[in-house]
């Protein structure tokens, strides 16, 4: 694990923004060829937060692209703080909240890794409608990855990665890369963050789960959505 290297960096932020921020238009969906100028693989972060780990890891993979999307405004514009034009060409800023509905605007088949590192975990039972992870979304993420596309999720709630561990366990279209599930050791590319301390502080260390989209193909899809319990 990479630890601290967070270079802040402070520049305008009107120049920031209309370099690093994409806008969405709802009738074309992003075409990742034309925002980047290029065909790298492309990795997706939601929920960016205050930006430290999008900063870091598409410095340490200039080989890809990387959309960091975010629905707080006062989050993005800590992030744009931390990314430079030049070391972070490779990365543009998308506020959205992300949904099922992410699948109309990302085309079929075109994200190599999806990351959504500490979502809200809606502790509460009556909550946990609102959790981002539920067989829809999922759902979702498979259409808008590649076949051996990757999902990176961390939580830091013993419950919420539970839950994920247990939705994942019930699809035929993802594989876990770890055989119990999880692990609690950081990928070695893993940069922490804000709320990684945090949550270290409280007594809390996060779990990590990594799945890779073993469906042969897309067409496989629905038959894997009709194998939920
Ligand atoms: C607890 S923070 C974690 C931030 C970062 N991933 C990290 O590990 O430090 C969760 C972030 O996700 C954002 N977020 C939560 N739900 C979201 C959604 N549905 N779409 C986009 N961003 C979301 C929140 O605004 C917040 O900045």
């Amino acid at each position: 694990m990479i630890n601290d290297i967070v270079v802040p960096i402070s520049d305008r932020h009107d120049e920031k923004e209309s370099f690093f921020k994409i806008k969405l238009n709802k009738d074309k969906q992003l075409d990742f060829e034309e925002i980047f100028g290029n065909k790298r693989p492309v990795t997706m972060e939601i929920g960016v937060g205050k930006g430290e780990f999008i900063a870091m890891y598409s410095r340490f993979h200039p080989e890809r692209n990387f959309i960091g999307i975010e629905l707080k405004d006062k989050r993005i514009v800590t992030t744009l703080k931390k990314l430079d034009p030049i070391k972070n060409s490779n990365v543009r800023i998308l506020k959205l909240f992300v949904d099922k509905d992410i699948k109309n605007y990302v085309k079929l088949s075109s994200i190599d890794e999806i990351i959504v590192y500490h979502p809200d975990p809606w502790p509460k039972t009556r909550h946990h409608k609102h959790r981002l992870f539920q067989h829809h979304f999922i759902d979702a993420l498979n259409l808008i990855l590649k076949i051996g596309g990757y999902i990176k999720i961390s939580t830091d709630d013993p419950n919420y990665a539970k839950w994920i561990v247990n939705l994942f366990g019930q699809r035929e279209d993802f594989e876990t890369m770890y055989d119990e599930g999880y692990t609690m050791i950081a990928p070695d590319d893993h940069f922490r963050t804000f709320f990684d301390d945090i949550k270290s502080k409280e007594g809390f260390e996060p779990y990590f789960m990594f799945y890779k989209k073993s469906v042969g193909d897309i067409s496989d899809v629905p038959q894997c959505i009709k194998t939920y319990p």
